[in-house]
């Protein structure tokens, strides 16, 4: 089959590799119908996560069709239409029973990595690293789904496959994020990241009570999408104090819960972006915190801030004194989606939960590489670049 492949830093090529086979009973093999770019593959093409190895083939949020089931498949049958979550998740440890599905116990067969990094293991990913399990990512034309009965959600009939791809990952992730995040009736709430897990942090928060919802970007017509989608306020960091901007809107109070979305590669204004980003080339920190930093610095006093944003590693200049003093909470997670994506299928049948317009590029497999130099840059107004293998 063809597929997309990781050969090195900015380096991808669509090539033939081998089928995939139902190795354990409860592997299903997935069709994929539609695959979509997510800002974590950026961390992998730009070399910002470990244990990647020539030829992986990428991909973690995609849509398809059931072709095939191992025999210890109940849940599901050949011809069933499925939006799978990018975390794979054993459905019966410790952890997926306290609907911590991320942090799956038993999914990810090569726990060394991860393990040394942050002290235990967490669970598999398609597509994201042999740190997260090696496993053969969705950008292909079929994809094995190991624990399938738990991975694999049937769509509605009257949701369309562009608007329940992504159920996978951007959608539970942003709900994760308003959810854990802690977002009640009347809160204000800020949005750091403006791709479509900030978007759909920001339409979770909305739909779970905020009163006021701000994002924060450069990209124009990012913040034109969520002002028309979401209603959301938005907000130009490159020209403006986010910080004192924040306060301003709020009469001086700060945001109840601020939710950052942006991860280990933030751009940024000034002397600190450039400190940053020569301590990440040189690997003296891992991300560069830009966003996260200034969340936690905007966040009102006993509020709460959740890192949806992915890091990998260590880095500098953390404001561990704003957190203490001003007593916050700071969670962050790798997406739950087990525990969303149910609920979040139902919302987008209701026609309450819009995603649809993320898909702002669709591409057949073979322009896979030309889609993310798009989605990397943000060219021509890409939120998301969507394969049709
Ligand atoms: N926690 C999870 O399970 C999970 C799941 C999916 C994605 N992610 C992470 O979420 C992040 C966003 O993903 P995406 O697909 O929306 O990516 P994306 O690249 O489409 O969007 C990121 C946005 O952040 C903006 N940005 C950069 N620096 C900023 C700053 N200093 N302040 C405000 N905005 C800034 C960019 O302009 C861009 O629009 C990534 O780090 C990704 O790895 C996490
Ligand atoms: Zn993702
Ligand atoms: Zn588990």
């Amino acid at each position: 089959m063809r597929a997309l492949c990781w050969r090195g830093v900015n380096d991808l090529s669509v090539e033939d590799v081998p089928d995939p086979v139902i190795l354990n009973d409860q592997d299903a093999i997935v069709k994929v119908a539609a695959t979509t770019t997510c800002g974590s593959d950026l961390h992998l093409i730009d070399g910002y996560v470990p244990a990647m190895e020539s030829g992986d083939v990428l991909g973690h949020e995609f849509l398809g069709e059931v072709v095939e089931t191992g025999p210890g498949v109940d849940r599901l049958k050949k011809g069933d239409r499925v939006v799978v979550c990018s975390f794979i998740s054993c459905g019966r440890c410790w952890y997926c029973e306290h609907d911590l599905w991320s942090l799956c116990d038993n999914s990810n067969p090569k726990p060394g990595i991860a393990a040394a990094l942050w002290g235990y293991e967490t669970g598999a990913v398609y597509g994201y690293s042999h740190a997260m399990g090696g496993f053969r990512g969705s950008h292909a034309e079929y994809v094995r789904v190991p624990f399938a009965d738990y991975g694999a959600f049937r769509v509605p009939d009257g949701v369309d496959d562009e608007t329940a791809l992504f159920a996978s990952d951007a959608a539970p992730t942003g709900w994760m994020g308003a959810d854990l995040g802690g977002v009640g009736e009347g809160d204000v709430v800020a949005v750091w990241g403006c791709g479509a897990v900030g978007q759909m942090a920001a339409q979770a928060a909305t739909l779970l009570g905020a009163e006021r919802v701000i994002v924060i970007d450069r990209f124009r017509e990012r913040l034109d999408m969520a002002e028309r989608h979401i209603g959301a306020e938005t907000l130009d960091y490159t020209a403006t104090d986010v910080g004192a901007e924040l306060r301003e809107r709020t009469g001086g109070r700060g945001p109840d819960v601020c939710i950052e979305a942006v991860g280990m590669e933030a751009h940024g204004t000034g002397p600190q972006h450039l400190y940053d980003s020569a301590k990440q080339r040189l690997r003296l920190e891992t991300g560069r915190p830009q966003a996260l930093r200034e969340a936690i610095q905007a966040c009102r006093k006993g509020g709460s801030v959740f890192l949806l944003g992915v890091f990998v590693g260590w880095v500098d200049k953390f404001p561990v004194g704003a957190l203490m003093n001003k007593g916050l909470t700071v969670r962050g997670a790798q997406q739950h989606g087990q525990r969303y994506i149910p609920k979040l299928l139902d919302l987008m049948a209701e026609g309450r939960l819009e995603t649809r317009q993320f898909a702002t590029h669709a591409m057949g497999l073979d322009a896979a590489p030309r889609g993310y130099n798009m989605f990397k840059h943000k060219r021509d107004g890409c939120v998301r670049a969507v394969f049709h293998p």
